[in-house]
């Protein structure tokens, strides 16, 4: 699956959303509307890898899970996370 990590704290361009394929970008539960939402997540159960995110996103916030850098490799967990309870 595809991850969102920390560029996109503060700046969730939102982009990403209109080129996924399968709508699986998403604010957080808890923080249902984009405005609120600290970033925006992928679901890794619905994500089909298609690498549309990475090219949209203004400020390369995505990543496949298996080429995120080592200093956000915690937004592997925090992406997954937000939708165990979704
Ligand atoms: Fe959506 Fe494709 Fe990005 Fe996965 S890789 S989040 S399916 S646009
Ligand atoms: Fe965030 Fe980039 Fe999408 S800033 S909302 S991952 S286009």
């Amino acid at each position: 699956a595809y991850v969102i990590a920390e560029p996109c704290v503060g700046t969730k361009d939102n982009s990403c959303t209109e080129v996924c394929p399968v709508d699986c970008i998403h604010p957080t539960p808890d923080e249902p509307d984009y405005d609120a939402a600290t970033q925006l997540y992928i679901d890794p159960e619905e994500c089909i890898d298609c690498d549309a995110c990475v090219e949209a996103c203004p400020v390369d916030a995505i990543f496949a899970e298996d080429q995120i850098p080592d200093e956000w490799s915690a937004f592997v967990d925090l992406n997954a996370k937000y939708f165990q309870n979704a």
